[in-house]
């Protein structure tokens, strides 16, 4: 991040990444040998996080319980956007982008 001049939004960066990385890890049900892939794709003033898993079934923000349901709220609060993608192959991708002109990360 400090290589691309993006130090200001280290933080929810990690948040962002953490929470997707997490999602992927817990929820996608898939074969062992499965791998879970992550991307960190530059933008003007930003990154977009991606974090791929082989599971076809999609995110779904859900109402926030007493446990757990809170990830993709973060997820929401802190990047400009996100989603989820086909990719190539089973599965999907995950993505949020988040920019330093943002208010709040300036
Ligand atoms: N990579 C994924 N593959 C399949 N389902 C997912 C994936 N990520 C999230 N989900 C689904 O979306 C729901 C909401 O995710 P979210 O991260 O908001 O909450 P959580 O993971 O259940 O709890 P928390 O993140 O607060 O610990 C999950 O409960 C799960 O059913
Ligand atoms: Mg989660």
């Amino acid at each position: 991040m400090a290589d691309w001049g993006l130090s200001g939004i280290e933080e929810p960066a990690l948040v962002v990444l953490s929470e997707l990385l997490t999602n992927a890890v817990v929820h996608a049900r898939v074969p062992w040998d499965r791998e879970i892939e992550t991307r960190f794709v530059p933008y003007p003033d930003g990154v977009r996080i991606q974090v791929d898993d082989a599971d076809e079934q999609k995110p779904v923000p859900c109402e926030q319980a007493e446990e757990g349901g809170r990830g993709l709220h973060v997820v929401e609060s802190l990047a400009d956007s996100w989603g989820v993608s086909d990719r190539n192959g089973v599965g999907k991708s995950v993505w949020a982008l988040l920019t330093q002109s943002r208010e709040g990360w300036a």
